[in-house]
């Protein structure tokens, strides 16, 4: 039997802006997809089991999307025969924490590991990102990367099809964010596909926006490295209003960020594609984190009380 892992992910800094080339922070959650795969007999394709946790209706919804991440990563790494696949894990698959890119992380591996393939970190990165594009149209890459390397990284997509940049960055210690799934889910092709027509219609509109960004991603990476938490807090918030003017907030993350600012979150953005999905809110310290998990808890939220860094 061929084991895998991937890693859930939150992007602190850059949804849709990586797209474009701009650099983007995403960091891997400690709660991770395991696949495990089994060479089975019978006809060439696949038995899926999917024993991730619950989450409403995601699974059978999303179930045509992972078909067509799962057939496309079984063809580019020439899987000839017929398999059991496992899903299992902690990460609750959501909109939002690349799910869809855990899950194709964690198969890959599980392939070159069953296949005795010894495929590299590149390679198995590679042929998520083969997964993710089946699955979702034009992803930048960011999803898969963290979900195959983890850790806090700094993400760039080379737009002339070399290799992307992907660097570590290391943090005094970590800091306790909490991730508010607002139970809604955006078509990830969808939102994307919006964002570029907007950019066709107003190329120099969207170039302010880019520009203003790419000032903050640049003093994120020093608020981080100085450690300086209301200054990544603020600057999340600045990411946010990037966001919305490309259209990818929405009233329920709105009303999600709003209540975690009025008890107390230093800062709040969506996460992910956006239009539903989550929200991550940095919450320093086990006392404010809980309190903003409570009240969003008492709101009906699923809430996930994490660790960044
Ligand atoms: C989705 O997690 C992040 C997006 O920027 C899409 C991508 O980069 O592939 C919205």
């Amino acid at each position: 039997m061929g084991k895998g892992k991937g890693f859930g992910k939150t992007i602190l800094f850059g949804e849709h802006f990586v797209v474009y080339g701009l650099e983007g922070i995403p960091c891997a959650l400690g709660q991770i997809t395991t696949c495990e795969v089994e060479k089975i007999t019978g006809e060439k394709g696949y038995e899926l089991i999917d024993n991730r946790p619950e989450n409403g209706d995601y699974k059978v919804k999303k179930r045509g999307e992972y078909d067509n991440i799962i057939n496309a990563i079984l063809n580019h790494l020439k899987v000839s025969g017929r398999l059991k696949i496992v899903l299992s894990g902690d990460l609750v698959p959501a909109s939002g924490v690349g799910a869809s890119a855990a899950c194709a992380a964690a198969l890959a591996e599980a392939i070159s590991d069953e296949y005795k393939l010894n495929l590299s970190k590149e390679e198995i990165n590679k042929a998520a990102y083969v997964g993710e594009t089946a699955g979702s149209g034009t992803p930048s890459g960011i999803d898969n990367t963290a979900a195959v390397y983890g850790g806090f990284l700094i993400f760039q997509k080379n737009l002339s099809g070399g290799e992307n940049k992907i660097e570590n960055i290391t943090i005094q210690k970590p800091i306790e964010i909490v991730l508010i799934n607002s139970g809604k889910a955006a078509l990830t092709k969808e939102v994307v596909a919006d964002v570029k027509n907007l950019r066709d219609k107003n190329p120099e509109a969207m170039q302010i926006i880019f520009d203003e960004y790419v000032k903050i991603v640049n003093e994120g990476k020093k608020a981080l490295a100085d450690y300086n938490l209301e200054k990544i807090g603020q600057l999340m918030d600045m990411n946010q209003e990037l966001l919305r003017r490309i259209t990818v907030s929405s009233e329920l993350l709105e009303s999600i960020i709003a209540i975690a600012k009025l008890n107390g979150a230093i800062g709040a953005k969506l996460t992910g594609t956006g239009r539903g999905g989550s929200v991550i809110v940095l919450t320093p310290g086990k006392e404010l984190q809980e309190k903003v998990a409570d009240a969003m808890k008492v709101k009906g939220y699923g809430v996930v009380l994490t660790t960044i860094g």
